[in-house]
């Protein structure tokens, strides 16, 4: 489909499929040579900052992209994720008891969602609690700007956390060169793929890329799950009954509420699609949201919400093709183990009045979601 300012769009499953693994005639419009200006930025001094979105292997090609994703992909492996889940569960019963003994209500969002992905990826750099609150701020900035910045300060905003990203990885990779320990910094600073070491700006780069596709995404993704399991009865009571049909629930939600509505690709050459001619360098917006609900691959019932449904996994959330989502996995993990102690510590938690959606396009959930105790103080050990 055509739009009237010029950009393209598919909710089609099979042709945003393609579109996704055609990453030669469909690239990242983050890739300089698509961008009409140069957005480098630079700070005060002159020195280059670090754009993770953009400086990633996230818009890269191969063999850039090949090497640099290599570099973190063990740490994804199912195995390496496997050995996480247990120390996630720990962690979400920590936060959950911290929550009983408050009683009566609490934010969903704020004070469970943000805190799973946060600590998870600071145990990727080996860091702890001192740097939560700057990493959820750029977290946040971060996810924010994937809609475009618009403002002024929103400009300020993002330079300043880049300012800031940049001195805190600088300093970070320093001390990681003098002093390895078992993180992934350490491991970047010492391994060199294909006998080639990674430059300090692509380690901060890589670092900065999984804070900012891992954190804001995941925070919306186990939000949408609370949401989608409180406020629906039968839901809740299946998975009460059979916590055995989390993953699926947790897939379900990823297809029927993504926490990524699009992507945006730009043709490097001009493409006949479906019997519509695509110029070069033209935009083109894959809605995985649609291609999510399309009758062609789930069925007529493509629009409900079926945790049961076979092919749920199908769905796009992720992409597709070489950029598929490399922490796709470690999410499910996250999502799931917080429905399992979720459910497990307040199996009859309620919705509160006061859930906000957050603003944004790209990225959808909540800001805020408020639930409640029944009776305060009736967590279960
Ligand atoms: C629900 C949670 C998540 C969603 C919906 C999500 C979604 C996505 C999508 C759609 C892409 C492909 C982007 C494109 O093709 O333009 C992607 C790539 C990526 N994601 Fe995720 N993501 C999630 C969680 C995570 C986590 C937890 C991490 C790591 C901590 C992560 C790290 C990455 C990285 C590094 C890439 C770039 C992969 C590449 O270019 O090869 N993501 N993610």
């Amino acid at each position: 489909m055509k739009g009237s300012i010029g950009a393209f769009a598919t909710c089609d499953h099979a042709m945003a499929s393609a579109i996704l693994s055609d990453s030669k005639r469909f690239g990242s419009f983050a890739v300089a040579k698509h961008k009409p200006i140069d957005t480098t930025v630079h700070d005060d001094e002159g020195r280059r900052l670090i754009v993770p979105m953009d400086d990633s292997f996230l818009a890269m090609d191969p063999p850039d992209h090949t090497r640099l994703r290599r570099m973190v992909a063990p740490w994804f492996s199912p195995r390496a994720i496997r050995q996480r889940t247990e120390t996630i569960e720990a962690m979400l019963e920590e936060i959950l008891d911290e929550l009983g003994r408050r009683g009566g209500g609490w934010d969903a969002v704020n004070d469970l969602s943000v805190r799973v992905p946060i600590r998870v990826i600071a145990a990727f750099f080996g860091i702890g609690e001192d740097n939560y609150e700057d990493f959820r701020r750029w977290g946040g900035i971060i996810g924010t700007s994937v809609d475009g910045i618009r403002t002024m300060s929103d400009l300020r905003d993002f330079r300043q956390m880049l300012i800031e990203m940049r001195d805190f990885f600088d300093d970070l990779i320093a001390k990681r060169t003098k002093d390895p320990g078992d993180d992934l910094v350490s491991f970047m600073v010492q391994a060199a793929p294909d006998g080639e070491p990674l430059t300090g700006d692509e380690m901060i780069a890589t670092c900065g890329v999984l804070l900012g596709a891992g954190f804001e995404t995941t925070v919306n993704l186990i939000g949408n799950c609370i949401l989608t399991v409180l406020g629906h009865e039968d839901v809740r009571q299946r998975l009460l009954a059979d916590p055995e049909l989390i993953p699926g629930a947790v897939e379900e939600v990823l297809r029927w509420d993504a926490p990524v509505q699009y992507l945006l690709r730009v043709t490097t050459e001009s493409v006949t699609m479906a019997g519509v001619d695509i110029p070069a360098d033209a935009p083109v917006f894959v809605v995985v949201a649609g291609a999510n609900r399309d009758p062609r691959v789930f069925g007529d019932d493509a629009a409900e919400l079926d945790i049961t449904r076979p092919n749920s996994r199908k769905h796009l959330t992720f992409g597709d093709g070489i950029h598929l989502c490399v922490g796709a996995g470690l999410a499910r993990i996250e999502a799931a183990a917080t429905l399992r102690v979720l459910l497990r510590k307040f199996p009859d938690l309620q919705l509160a009045d006061g859930a906000q959606r957050r603003p944004t396009r790209v990225v959808r959930g909540m800001t805020t979601l408020p639930v409640r105790q029944p009776v305060a103080g009736a967590a279960m050990a």
